[in-house]
């Protein structure tokens, strides 16, 4: 084989800010894995977090680590047991590593095993020419979905999770927060056949993305307009059915629990940086169900989103920058400046 023995990879290599290009090993798979050949990446919030060193990273990053789990590639290697997938097939995959023992996972609800470790945070991770992934995690991609979408379809998968948790035929869902996650969950409440879909920010950008991405759908700046007067513009008798919280903001929660009907919907995709007071009193006598959002479910998830994106479903729009991996100084500085959407880094 004429490969070389390493390759080049964006790692944490010292804890403190920043991430480094170096020259790491090409790693090496077991009989249950394959090795792919990485095309493109997504830059992703996590990867912001692991570049500053915040408190999160710091606790739960063990250096070096290469870094990154949104990717599209292709196969190149298989191991010995791996006799369902082909070299040269172009892929995504799961980047939640599972473990098959757990209650949940011998339920068959593999998103659920509580010993989740995900690639780029807890294992050696995709910012590389290569990555180890069990073969079990591949997602093999059809030929009509193109690699810079196969990049994003991680972040897509948490849109397309959190949006397909409760039924959204003809209601009327309120989204906060229009970053990348955010916009592309409301690109799906629109081809799921939701009324009105209108989604919130406070940054006017991630707003002016939002209506580049989702024409049909009302954008709303919560520091310049009130909820309130948009539900009456609306004509919404008693307020959303369904809410989608992508934003992580408690201000952003307790706006969506005074929007919503009785007997309202929330699915929770957003972290809120530490605790937050939370009005429960208010949400029981709403009479409220919230549900916890955690990845994508494997792999409904996969195959709901592969199947939309083929029916009509478009989130390309949201990519707003891609660089070659040698500029991967100038994606991340674009992914902090708040002003993109998806930023892809092309490793080949
Ligand atoms: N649960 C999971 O598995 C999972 C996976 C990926 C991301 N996430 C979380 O989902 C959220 C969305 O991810 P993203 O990459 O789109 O994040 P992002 O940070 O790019 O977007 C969040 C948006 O919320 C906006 N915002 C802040 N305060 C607001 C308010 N009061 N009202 C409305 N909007 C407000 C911000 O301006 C920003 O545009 C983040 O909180 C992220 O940490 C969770
Ligand atoms: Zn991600």
């Amino acid at each position: 084989m004429s490969r070389p023995d390493t390759m080049r990879a964006l790692q944490k290599s010292r804890p403190v800010e920043g991430l480094w290009m170096v020259e790491a090993p090409i790693p090496e798979i077991g009989p249950d894995d394959v090795l792919i050949r990485v095309h493109k990446t997504g830059i992703c919030g996590t990867d912001i977090h692991i570049w500053n060193w915040d408190d999160w990273a710091a606790a739960t990053v063990p250096v070096p680590m290469i870094t990154g789990h949104e990717f599209a590639g292709e196969i190149v290697e298989r191991g010995a047991n791996v006799t369902d997938l082909r070299i040269g097939q172009r892929c995504s995959g799961e980047g939640h590593l599972i473990g098959t023992e757990s209650r949940q996972s011998r339920a068959g609800k593999f998103h659920l095993d509580p010993g989740t470790r995900g690639i780029g945070v807890n294992e050696q991770g995709a910012f590389a020419e290569y990555l180890r992934l069990p073969a079990f995690n591949v997602v093999p991609l059809p030929d009509d979905i193109p690699d810079a979408i196969g990049a994003i379809l991680d972040p897509l998968g948490n849109a397309v999770h959190t949006a397909l948790s409760f039924d959204l035929l003809g209601e009327d869902v309120l989204i906060t927060g229009a970053g990348p996650i955010g916009i592309m969950a409301a690109a799906v409440a629109r081809h799921a056949g939701a009324r009105n879909v209108v989604i919130t920010d406070i940054n006017p950008d991630r707003l002016a993305l939002a209506r580049h991405v989702v024409p049909s759908l009302r954008a709303v700046n919560v520091a310049e307009e009130d909820l309130r007067a948009v539900i009456a513009e609306l004509r919404l008798k008693e307020g959303f059915d369904v809410g989608l919280e992508m934003s992580g903001s408690q201000m952003a929660l307790d706006q969506m629990v005074e929007a919503l009907v009785m007997g309202g919907k929330i699915a929770l995709l957003g972290i809120p940086p530490g605790k937050s007071p939370v009005d429960w009193s208010r949400i029981v006598f709403k009479a409220i169900t919230i549900k916890g959002v955690y990845g994508r479910e494997m792999f409904e998830t996969w195959y709901k989103m592969i199947a939309m994106l083929q029916n009509g479903l478009d989130v390309s729009r949201v990519i707003t920058h891609e660089f070659a991996v040698e500029d991967f100084e100038k994606g991340f500085a674009a992914m902090k400046s708040g002003q993109s959407g998806k930023v892809v880094l092309n490793w080949i």
